[in-house]
């Protein structure tokens, strides 16, 4: 598979392999080789370990999607910082599926980065970052992307192809995502953090609409009304406002 994206860095290094247990646990091994450059990529066609947020597993059928990590040095970041790398990853995914549907107001990123049209999951995003000190040194930036797909074992998952009826070429894909998120990754780096912010706000599921969540096992509604720098959701329930992190809210 050839993968020739027009970026600095990004994908610049790109190894894309018929199979692995999850391109995340591929990057991390290169990086304790010392043999991950800035922007080094894995995309691969099948995992047998693949990992989801949440301890999830995430499953997706042979040769069809686009799963893939690249590795970045933001070490420019704060640890404390994380979730500025997090929202920039999935403005770039949300750029990227824009490419292809459209500036479709259906297409949106459920917090903190889920890429989904409508109600349905179209992809997902799972980073892991080695600290050193207080500074981030290397993040792994995993992406599953739902392309070729026709059918899934969950009804609240969809794919590019469902969604226009088209089959995808997943080099000239996965070249596209790899500019996207290099935009979106040098934004961050020359500290345009407020234009991501924004930008991020605008692209976000159910942003300032009245909704329920799931809360300590109990059915609430609220609405979302920010994010905080450290990355939790800020809801108004009743005349409080309320903080949450990914292990404390669902959408229901
Ligand atoms: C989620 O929505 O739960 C995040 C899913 C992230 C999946 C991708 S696929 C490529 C990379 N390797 C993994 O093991 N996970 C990520």
């Amino acid at each position: 598979m050839v993968v020739t994206p027009q970026t600095l860095f990004t994908g610049q290094q790109l190894l894309w392999l018929p199979e692995c247990a999850s391109t995340n646990t591929e990057a991390q091994a290169l990086i304790v080789q010392n043999r991950a450059s800035e922007g080094c990529t894995i995309i691969t066609d099948f995992q047998t370990a693949g990992r989801g947020q949440r301890g999830n597993q995430w499953e997706a059928a042979p040769a069809e999607n686009l799963m893939l990590s690249v590795v970045w040095q933001p070490t420019f970041l704060a640890a404390a910082q994380q979730f500025q790398l997090s929202q920039a990853v999935a403005l770039g995914v949300h750029d990227w599926a824009a490419t292809l549907l459209g500036a479709d107001a259906k297409l949106k990123l459920k917090w903190p980065n889920d890429l989904y049209y409508g109600d349905q999951k179209l992809g997902g995003i799972l980073i892991e970052n080695t600290l050193s000190g207080p500074k981030i040194q290397y993040s792994v930036v995993g992406i599953g992307l739902n392309v070729n797909q026709q059918r899934f074992a969950q009804p609240t998952a969809t794919s590019l192809g469902l969604l226009t009826g088209r089959a995808y070429a997943r080099e000239a894909l996965a070249a596209r995502l790899l500019e996207c998120l290099e935009r979106r990754y040098l934004q961050l780096r020359a500290g345009q953090v407020g234009q991501l912010r924004r930008a991020y706000l605008q692209a976000l599921y159910r942003y300032q609409e009245t909704h329920s969540f799931l809360i300590e096992g109990q059915r609430v509604s609220g609405q979302i009304v920010g994010v905080e720098d450290d990355g939790r959701l800020a809801v108004a329930i009743g005349n409080e406002l309320r903080r949450f992190g990914m292990q404390e809210i669902r959408h229901v």
